[in-house]
């Protein structure tokens, strides 16, 4: 069974993880809470330290015909699949989208202390919902409570360069999240930036691609499909390797409820691309 450090390493700050992580907004969809959770357990059990997760990942409409206190937040899930947690796993969480004020960004952190049920988050990343602009007012906020103990790291989500170096002036930004994938490819000269500073590049809808938060298809160019066959895998985990393959500092999280689906995810860290197959990409 191929492992999730078949990719190998990274950095999270001063914090090294597995390259192939988890990433958890798939989980709520789902009506059966317990597949969910026995997803989030084999990541786990598979090598997966890097989960990615947010408050607001919530079942649609918030509430699950599943019973009286099924956990319906992705939050909640990885809380009741793992808590205790294990001690290398670093649970990766954004708030700020909808936050208008500071009282708005200190309530999403305490609701992600909550509903994970630890006394400091691991990784906060800052969700912007547009790119470029000032955003030092709310990432001041979130290095008050990194000073306060109830933050480890930070690090931001939909930023640009220029507001990666505006933040580091606060405070250490650890890893940028940005939608990124083969046919997504608006970062191409960020990656490399980020790795020159340190900084772990997490890309979301790797897999997904355009069609973002409607997820995967099986319309693919004919390029993956050809290098899918070559590597006898995927063309989805194929999107999946590419990613892995723009530099040291990208660490995936592909999101997934499908337990088979995360065992080709893993496996996807075990792929190498040639020269050749990179450029046709
Ligand atoms: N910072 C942000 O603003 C932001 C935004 C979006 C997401 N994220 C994070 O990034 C993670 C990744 O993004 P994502 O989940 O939207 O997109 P993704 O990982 O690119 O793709 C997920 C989609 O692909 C499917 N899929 C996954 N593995 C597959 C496989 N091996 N074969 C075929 N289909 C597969 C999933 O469906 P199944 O469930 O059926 O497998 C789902 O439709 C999220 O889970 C979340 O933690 C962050």
């Amino acid at each position: 069974m191929i492992r999730a450090d078949a990719a190998g390493v990274g950095k999270l700050g001063d914090r090294v993880v597995n390259r192939l992580g988890f990433g958890s907004m798939r989980l709520t969809p789902r009506a059966d809470t317990s597949v969910a959770i026995k997803v989030v357990r084999a990541a786990v059990e598979l090598g997966v330290d890097h989960i990615d997760t947010a408050a607001f990942y919530v079942s649609p409409g918030g509430v699950l015909d599943v019973g009286e206190g099924a956990p319906r937040y992705a939050t909640e899930l990885i809380r009741e699949a793992l808590h205790p947690y294990p001690r290398e796993l670093v649970l990766a969480t954004k708030v700020g989208p909808w936050a208008e004020t500071a009282d708005d960004l200190r309530a999403h952190v305490h609701e992600n202390l909550r509903r994970l049920g630890v006394e400091r988050l691991d990784l906060v990343n800052l969700r912007l919902t547009r790119r470029g602009g000032s955003l030092a007012e709310r990432f001041r906020v979130l290095a008050d409570l990194r000073a306060e103990g109830l933050i480890r790291d930070l690090g931001l989500s939909n930023a640009t360069l220029d507001q990666v170096d505006e933040a580091s002036a606060i405070a250490p930004v650890v890893c940028v999240q940005n939608s990124y994938a083969v046919d997504l490819r608006r970062d191409d000269d960020l990656v490399p930036a980020l790795a020159a500073r340190g900084i772990a590049f997490v890309p979301f809808f790797a897999i997904a691609g355009p069609r973002r938060e409607d997820g995967a298809s099986d319309d693919h160019d004919e390029a993956v499909r050809r290098i899918a066959r070559t590597h006898g895998v995927t063309p989805h985990q194929i999107r999946l390797a590419w990613t892995l393959h723009q530099g040291p500092n990208v660490l995936a999280v592909p999101g997934t409820g499908d337990p088979r689906h995360l065992r080709e995810n893993i496996a996807a860290g075990a792929v190498r691309l040639t020269a050749d197959e990179l450029a046709a990409l």
